[in-house]
């Protein structure tokens, strides 16, 4: 499998490439900033993107989808409740194909609605629900913080040594892990859902 991630934009995002080897299909995750670097880089490689994938449907993370598809053929794949035009809806528990690598879809609504999280390969790819030391607003429209602490307690139950990629770099390091947020995350401390809303009140 060849795996980048690739930082991006104004706003410390990244996107994400999964290529398979074998067919030489590649998905493209949050395209939206720096395009033509995204498809350099494949073309660099040898890859041909046939999927573009969504982690949600923030701007920043999609503002890409309609270039790439454009100059690829890329399909657009999303959850169910994105309203951005996709080619393909997902949810919770669905397989996505990318040539003969195959990404299961988490969906972890709390940031917005349609956000999904993305595992493959002991990788996961976490969008803006989980970052490395945080964990995504809940207060921007859309946002629930009780869904946020149903989504997030779900990834904690993946096996600790899962490898944590966030949708921006906001932490002192650009990845981690299940472990390392369990461990470190200050977002992430025993609390009950109440708790949790509260605390995500809180300035
Ligand atoms: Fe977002």
């Amino acid at each position: 499998m060849i795996f980048k991630q690739v930082p991006v934009g104004s706003f410390q995002n990244f996107s994400y490439l999964i290529g398979d080897e074998s067919t030489k299909k590649a998905a493209l995750v949050d395209p939206a900033w720096e395009v033509d670097r995204l498809l350099q880089l494949c073309s660099e490689l040898g890859l041909a993107v046939s999927l573009v994938i969504n982690t949600h449907s923030h701007s920043d993370h999609v503002g890409g989808n309609e270039v790439v598809s454009q100059r690829t053929g890329a399909k657009v794949v999303a959850h169910a409740a994105s309203p951005v035009h996709k080619d393909i809806s997902v949810t919770d528990g669905d397989r996505i194909s990318v040539g003969n690598l195959s990404v299961q879809v988490i969906h972890t609504p709390g940031h917005c609605p349609d956000h999904i999280c993305l595992l493959f390969d002991n990788k996961l790819l976490t969008g803006d629900t989980l970052f490395v030391g945080e964990c995504g607003r809940t207060d921007l429209p859309g946002g629930n913080s009780g869904d946020m602490y149903d989504s997030l307690n779900k990834l904690l139950e993946l096996d600790d040594k899962i490898e944590v990629y966030p949708g921006h770099d906001y932490g002192h390091n650009k990845s981690s892990t299940i472990r390392y947020e369990r461990q470190n995350n200050y977002t992430l401390k025993k609390r009950t859902r109440e708790q949790f809303i509260q605390f995500m009140k809180e300035p």
